[in-house]
């Protein structure tokens, strides 16, 4: 068993939940995805001042405020925002594609179903993926408390230190905005892991250009570069800023401006990099990002069609479709039972997801790691994946839930699990139900997987002892199987 909250909220209005954070205060945290709040909260991180673990005034209920907007050239970006959402906004890749980059590179698929920008910003850890782009975007953040109404920081001032933040105990934040880039300004986001998915950023950079002319060698009229993971807070690169301002992007200038960049950072050794080889990376990074940006390919490599893992949802919190799991007979939130697999199952609150189901019985769901890492414990949380480590128990109250044990829909076994008994591909029961619940969404939304789609989907489902061919293998027959692949009928 884990450290648990010590209360949990769920407000329907977000002038519910200021009410509850003034009433509360220091006592509770706001929570979206929860997936840095758990893991802070296990790791004894966050604490009340009797010592105790804080409660919780879960947001994801109060419609309304995953919204990604345009207004008068500026977007807005609301506080349950997940990074799938960026990644599959045309507003965000048209208008702010380091903002959609970076939201790409966070964890994987699982987590960026969960996880948001806002809280992204608010763990202020230096690493963290979207505050770049977003510091180079020049964004604005509304913070708001029932007592004193809004107010409006850069998001530069609201970082204030090393994972600190301007937000008072009775605050919450409800809006990121920045301007959308016009026609002649192109950018992009790099970042440096130590492996490709589930990393924490070695280095990052956010580069954003402005021209006379997007092509050619027209003069730069306004840079911004910003620099992750190589201070205590995220940094932008004035003196190569300036220097870019008036000169062609050419080798010579993005060389030198690639040079001055590295003046902004103070980097440090640690377990991830030596500082002696960060400040090589964030010239070397700085500079591809400029040549990238000359050459007219700062969107190289962009997927077309981006593995969401989120079924026939659009990615919303709350989901917008209540009609649809109420048909399917989802019980009354008040009631604290979730539609498990098809059928009413009380579920235990004051710990996650993952405990609460195999409290339930459902063992099927497996914990590797406990920190969202693993992908052991994935499942369908009202239609999208999700790691169950990752959610409060109480979040799946009156939704429907997907389990292993319930992923097929007649006694036949579900096409991913046929496959994987064809393929060999069922290695070990720990992390097989995981790497089936992910499979069994990636079908939904391509019904035959290419083997780098398959890949993509698998990110954040690990193996420790064979690899991964066979797995792999299993996905792509699954998509030669028949019937299509799809949650089971939630009405039988
Ligand atoms: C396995 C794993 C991999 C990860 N990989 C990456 C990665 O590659 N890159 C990266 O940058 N991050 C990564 N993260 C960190 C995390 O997923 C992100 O920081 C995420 O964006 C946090 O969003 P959330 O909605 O889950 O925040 P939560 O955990 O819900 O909240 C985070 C903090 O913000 C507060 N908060 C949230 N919303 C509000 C609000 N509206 N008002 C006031 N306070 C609020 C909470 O109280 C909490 O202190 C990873 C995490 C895990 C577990
Ligand atoms: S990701 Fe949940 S147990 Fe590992
Ligand atoms: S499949 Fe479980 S460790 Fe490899």
């Amino acid at each position: 068993m884990h450290n648990s909250y010590s209360f949990y909220h769920s407000p329907k209005t977000l002038d519910e939940a200021l009410y509850l954070k003034a009433k509360y205060g220091d006592d509770a945290r706001a929570v979206a995805g929860a997936t840095d709040l758990l893991v802070e909260i296990e790791r004894g991180v966050r604490k009340r001042s009797d010592g105790r673990a804080p409660g919780m005034i879960d947001l994801t209920r109060i419609p309304g405020l995953a919204v990604i907007e345009a207004h008068s050239g500026l977007i807005e970006l609301g506080p349950l925002v997940t990074h799938n959402q960026c990644v599959a906004s045309a507003l965000i890749v048209e208008r702010a594609f380091p903002l959609a980059r970076a939201c790409w590179e966070v964890g994987a698929p699982q987590i960026r179903n969960r996880a948001t920008v806002v809280g992204n910003l608010i763990t202020a850890s230096p690493a963290n993926d979207t505050i770049a782009p977003l510091l180079a975007l020049d964004a604005s953040i509304t913070v708001r408390s029932s007592e004193r109404g809004a107010r409006i920081m850069p998001l530069v001032e609201f970082i204030t230190g090393f994972r600190k933040v301007d937000l008072a105990p009775d605050e919450l934040v409800t809006k990121v905005s920045f301007p959308a880039l016009n026609a002649r300004t192109d950018g992009l986001f790099i970042k440096l892991g130590l492996r490709r998915a589930q990393a924490i950023s070695v280095v990052n950079v956010a580069v954003l250009i402005e021209r006379e002319q997007p092509t050619g060698d027209a003069p730069v009229v306004r840079a911004a570069i910003a620099l992750g993971a190589v201070a205590p807070v995220v940094v932008r690169a004035a003196a190569a800023e300036t220097f870019l301002i008036g000169k062609p992007l050419n080798a010579a200038s993005i060389a030198e401006a690639a040079r001055l960049a590295v003046t902004a950072a103070a980097p440090i050794d640690d377990m991830r990099s030596s500082a002696e080889y960060r400040r090589g990376m964030i010239e070397t990074l700085t500079a591809r990002a400029l040549h990238q940006i000359a050459a007219g390919a700062a969107r190289a490599g962009w997927p077309q069609k981006p593995i969401l893992l989120w079924g026939d949802t659009d990615g919303v919190w709350p989901v917008t479709t209540p009609g649809k799991a109420k048909a399917a007979g989802a019980p009354d939130v008040r009631e604290k039972r979730a539609l498990v697999n098809g059928r009413v199952t009380p579920l235990q609150g004051g710990m996650t997801l993952l405990d609460s189901l195999r409290a339930a019985g459902l063992v099927g769901v497996k914990e590797g790691c406990a920190e969202g890492e693993c992908g052991a414990c994935t499942v369908s949380l009202d239609g999208m994946a999700v790691m169950a480590c990752m959610a409060p128990a109480e979040r799946a109250w009156g939704s429907t839930v997907v389990t292993v044990e319930g992923i097929r829909a007649t006694e036949q076994l579900h096409p991913v699990q046929q496959a994987l008994v064809q393929s060999g591909g069922v290695q070990c029961g720990y992390c097989t139900p995981g790497f089936v619940m992910s499979a069994a969404k990636l079908l939904e939304e391509r019904p035959h997987p290419t083997a780098a789609e398959a890949a993509e989907a698998l990110t954040g489902n690990f193996c420790r002892c064979t690899g991964y061919h066979k797995i792999l293998d299993a996905v792509v027959l699954a998509g030669t199987l028949q019937p299509t692949a799809g949650e089971p009928d939630e009405t039988v």
